[in-house]
């Protein structure tokens, strides 16, 4: 597991990161496996596929496209580099390439991690598919054996130019060796925040607010009628949830702050979760940003994430200031934040691996809290409505983009509101 989230880890906090796991190209270059036995250094077939082949099947544009735009990158590799030879093939590669190599070693050997690990994740990798757990367990402990015949971890002494990280059992200690740059010392800062322990993240918007009711998005309205009941509502369903030790963030923004005071509990405040800046458009309708800046609402339209508000932000921005929120979330176990709607598709984004064009459309309506639980390989999302009315306040991408669009195309997709 822990493999995954540090490959994870990259391509979230870093824009231009991609990953390969390696298991996914051996499964596609061999179709073959049948047992442990492949896996064996005596398995001189199964040998041939080899790094160096690997490397070579990763298609070339995925490892060179961004880095050649020069926006920099950061590619994971995600393999069992488990020999010094392997290794080295990576360096002699990152060097042609022109990539500065950090290795990232996970060392575990507590029996009851690694059997909780292969339950979680392995029994559910596609080499087991309609296999029995059983089967499936004997299987990958014997595995676990063959690649311990090989296995040479990155050694002091020998290896003592090479940047790495070495994780032990978990996170239960560190050992870094010659961080070189910024890039690598966030990554050695996010890879000792992120944890396996089992919680859940609660994620939901304020109240209905007055604002809402009419329409206007942005300012800093207190709470509708329902908003209130809406309150009361979420402390009464995060009291069922029965969380001792439950953490709640909020914005500086009043409708926020209104919601958590009815959980009853102590609660943090964030400048950073507060709601998108929208700049000249504060306060307006959807309609009246039509009518006063009709092209700046098609250019939105036409590339939401990227498009900044006249003095304003863009989902972008957002996505940049959250990035603190982020890793705090990271560190923390049950965690309720009580946000806003644009806010709330950026931090959701960040746990359900959305793109850019997927995230300003997130459907993040009021009233709704969203559970989100970390297990292997993903997120388990549990959508929880509380049964108070409220206005819709989600406007979906228009078919009709362009500049000189009529009005009636612009606001087609417009929410009603009251
Ligand atoms: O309408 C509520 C609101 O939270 C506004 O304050 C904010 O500008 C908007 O949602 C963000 O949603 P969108 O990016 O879809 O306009």
């Amino acid at each position: 597991m822990l493999r995954f989230i540090i490959s994870n880890a990259f391509l979230k906090i870093y824009k231009y990161s991609w990953s390969f796991n390696v298991g996914e190209y051996r499964r596609e270059a061999t179709r073959s496996y049948n047992s442990y036995e492949f896996f064996s250094p005596d398995n001189t077939e199964a040998m041939e596929i080899h790094i160096n082949d690997l490397i070579i099947l990763i298609p070339p544009i995925t490892w060179t496209s961004q880095y050649q735009m020069n926006l920099g990158c950061v590619q994971v590799f995600d393999a069992t580099n488990t020999t010094p030879e392997r290794r080295q093939v990576i360096l002699s590669f990152a060097k042609d390439n022109g990539y500065k190599v950090f290795f990232v070693e996970s060392i575990c050997d507590d029996p009851e991690i690694i059997a909780e690990n292969i339950k979680q994740v392995k029994l559910t990798s596609p080499d087991y598919t309609d296999c029995d757990k059983e089967e499936a367990l004997v299987d990958f402990l014997k595995r676990i054996e063959c690649y311990q015949q090989t296995y040479v971890p990155l050694d002091d002494h020998t290896d003592r130019n090479l940047s790495y990280i070495k994780i032990f059992n978990v996170g239960s200690r560190y050992l870094v060796n010659k961080v070189q740059d910024h890039i690598q010392s966030r990554t050695v800062y996010y890879l000792m925040n992120i944890h396996v322990t089992p919680r859940s993240i609660y994620l939901c918007r304020h109240g209905e607010s007055e604002l809402n009711l009419v329409g206007r998005i942005g300012g800093d309205s207190g709470l509708s009628h329902r908003g209130t009941k809406f309150a009361s509502a979420l402390g009464d369903y995060m009291r069922s949830q029965n969380i001792s030790d439950l953490k709640v963030w909020t914005s500086h923004m009043k409708r926020t702050i209104q919601t958590a005071e009815f959980l009853g509990v102590q609660y943090e405040q964030w400048k950073a979760l507060n709601e998108i800046d929208a700049g000249v458009c504060e306060e307006m309708t959807y309609e009246e940003i039509q009518e006063h800046f009709p092209e700046e609402f098609a250019l939105r339209d036409q590339d939401k994430y990227r498009y900044r508000y006249p003095k304003g932000e863009s989902y972008e921005d957002l996505v940049h200031r959250l990035e603190p929120v982020i890793m705090e979330l990271e560190r923390q176990e049950n965690v309720l934040v009580i946000c806003h709607q644009a806010v709330m598709r950026c931090l959701l984004a960040y746990f359900l691996n959305k793109n850019d064009d997927e995230l300003p459309y997130l459907k993040c309506p009021l009233h709704t809290v969203l559970k989100l639980t970390p297990i292997a390989y993903g997120c388990k999302v549990q959508s929880v409505f509380l049964h108070i009315e409220a206005v819709n306040t989600h406007r979906d991408r228009p078919e009709n983009v362009d500049v000189d669009r009529d009005p009636e195309e612009a606001l087609e997709t417009v929410p009603d509101h009251m």
